[in-house]
């Protein structure tokens, strides 16, 4: 939820009074999913390292293209890029809280003049038409309230040729219980996963050919292994630094302690996520 609407909603809320009063109040300090992340500094996306490694052979890049990132979160996959491909980038993510980090990521890894971050929506790029060779995204477009306008954004600013790739969170078994998808949605900004034929289907619909999609399933075990693959000591620690300070405050905040029983999921939640959740990369290119 954006600032705006989070004061709006607050707004309302002073004029019924109550419960509502209570529950406000406990979203005013904002626990959604990104907050979380923006306020700590870390970013993840499902596959980690070797999903990027992979997007980046099916996108076939060169250290001549010039690649647009959306939603960069820290800026790990950007620091990755400049450091082992060498492209062109400019990195986008909707929050300047979120670039910030990543700005610090760059100058701490000594990329910094190689990668351009400025705040930017998936489904208004701020770019002019056919500017860019490649157009990847990981872990994004599922966030995107109006996911065909995104993807329509990244046709219009790729050259004649260029290509897509996404990396995103997909039900790799249907149809999904009602209530992991619930949890997961309300735990996540509202996220809506598709199956790996709806995230093809989007690309098809937003104009691309030589369509392309690799799923992959998860377990407990590839999924911890995939959050550390191709981190440095430096991540794993600001990893620990994170998780640290979400102890820390919920040790010592009842509001985050009632907060985080709200997104509690039943047991028979928890079993089925592996089930069915898991990722996909889904790759198409702009006709010539
Ligand atoms: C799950 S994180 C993934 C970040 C990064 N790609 C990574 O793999 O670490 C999703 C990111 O997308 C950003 N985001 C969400 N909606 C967006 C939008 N409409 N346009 C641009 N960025 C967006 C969020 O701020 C967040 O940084």
């Amino acid at each position: 939820m954006g600032n705006g609407a989070r004061e709006r909603r607050s707004a309302e809320s002073h004029t019924q009074g109550g419960a509502k009063d209570k529950r406000d109040d406990v979203e005013k300090k904002d626990f959604s999913y990104f907050c979380i992340q923006s306020r700590w500094g870390v970013t993840k996306h499902l596959g980690g390292r070797r999903a990027t490694e992979r997007l980046v052979e099916l996108c076939a890049f060169t250290a001549d293209s010039k690649v647009l990132e959306i939603g960069c979160g820290v800026g790990i996959t950007a620091c990755y890029l400049a450091k082992e491909v060498g492209c062109s980038l400019t990195s986008v993510d909707l929050s300047e809280q979120m670039i910030a980090w990543a700005k610090k990521r760059a100058t701490r890894e000594g990329v910094a003049d190689r990668i351009t971050f400025q705040v930017g929506d998936a489904q208004n790029l701020p770019f002019s038409d056919e500017t860019f060779d490649a157009v990847i995204s990981e872990s994004v477009t599922a966030f995107a309230p109006d996911k065909p306008k995104a993807v329509n954004e990244y046709l219009r600013v790729l050259k004649p040729g260029g290509r897509v790739g996404l990396t995103e969170a997909s039900w790799v078994k249907t149809p999904p219980p009602a209530e992991l998808v619930e949890f997961l949605s309300h735990s996540m900004e509202g996220a809506e996963f598709l199956e790996p034929e709806g995230w093809r289907a989007l690309l098809d619909r937003g104009g691309f050919t030589d369509l392309g999609s690799e799923v992959s399933h998860l377990t407990a075990r590839s999924q911890l292994a995939s959050d550390l693959n191709g981190q440095s000591w430096r991540d794993v620690a600001d990893r620990f630094r994170a998780m640290g300070a979400f102890i820390r405050q919920y040790l010592t905040d009842a509001d985050l302690r009632r907060y985080a029983k709200t997104l509690m999921p039943s047991r028979r939640t928890m079993r089925s996520f592996f089930t069915y959740f898991g990722y996909g990369i889904y790759t198409g290119r702009k006709a010539q």
